[in-house]
């Protein structure tokens, strides 16, 4: 076992890489496999203790499970967001079903850009996650302050904010609560994120540990201890390393840095280095 709660490396491609693009990205990224990550290496994506998730559009999202299957070693595919409801009225949103009937198991909830620039709320956060969650989906749940938050101290009481209004009290809905295997945490500071100044290693982890203390106190340590968090906000193979030795930093969540195949393919190596 890598880290104990595994270790997963998920690349979030924003409103980048047409559908061609896409397909280019997979043969780049097939023809170097074998280049830098030697059939032994690749055990732990095998055996699922190191897991790799790409989050294209949803334009390209079938074109991608297509790429994916074609690959060496097991690597999901996931869409950036969803909605609450399985069908409806819903112009410009994409459902739960819509995602299953392609295949895809993982979904992106509450990005910060997603919060910044589209509406997304506390609220619609929370009910996209109950009800992904529900529907059986593996959700990464974005949070994080923005930078006069942290210059202002409030860090701690905004993450407390955004996640006691998904979780608001202990003993909710088994299937919508950290007691499901499904829910992932990512610890994503918006003053980090496309900015080239990660959190330091031991910025990410205090607020990792701020993280686990809240889902502690809320649902007791059994809950806690299986959480997995990511630390995104400009994650690249240079910095992985670092990051990742802290103890409780369970994995990144990566835009820019995903991009690129072989960037993608060293951040995968990073625990086998
Ligand atoms: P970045 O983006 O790695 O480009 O900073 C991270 C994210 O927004 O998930």
């Amino acid at each position: 076992m890598l880290k104990p709660r595994g270790v997963l490396v998920a690349g979030n491609w924003k409103m980048n890489q047409t559908v061609r693009e896409t397909e280019q990205f997979f043969d780049t990224l097939r023809n170097e496999i074998p280049k830098l990550i030697t059939e032994k290496d690749q055990s732990c994506l095998k055996d699922g203790s190191l897991r790799a998730c790409i989050f294209p559009s949803y334009l390209s999202l079938a074109q991608a499970q297509t790429e994916a299957f074609k690959l060496p070693f097991p690597l999901s595919i996931g869409a950036q967001n969803a909605h609450w409801e399985k069908k409806g009225a819903f112009t410009g949103e994409v459902s739960g079903p819509m995602l299953q009937e392609l295949g895809i198991e993982w979904v992106i909830i509450g990005h910060s850009e997603r919060r910044q620039f589209f509406g997304e709320t506390d609220l619609t956060v929370k009910k996209r996650t109950e009800s992904l969650l529900e529907q059986g989906f593996k959700v990464i749940l974005c949070i994080g302050e923005t930078q006069a938050e942290r210059q202002t101290g409030k860090t701690a009481e905004v993450l407390s904010r955004q996640l006691s209004s998904v979780f608001p009290e202990s003993g909710s809905a088994a299937s919508g609560s950290p007691l499901n295997p499904g829910l992932f945490i990512a610890y994503e500071p918006v003053w980090a994120i496309g900015t080239g100044v990660n959190a330091t290693p031991a910025q990410a982890e205090e607020a990792h540990q701020l993280i686990r203390r809240f889902f502690k106190d809320r649902f007791g340590a059994s809950a806690s201890d299986r959480l997995p968090i990511l630390y995104g906000g400009s994650v690249t193979p240079e910095n992985m390393g670092d990051l990742l030795s802290c103890p409780d930093i369970d994995g990144a969540l990566v835009g820019g840095a995903s991009l690129k195949p072989v960037s993608f393919l060293k951040m995968l190596k990073w625990p086998l280095m």
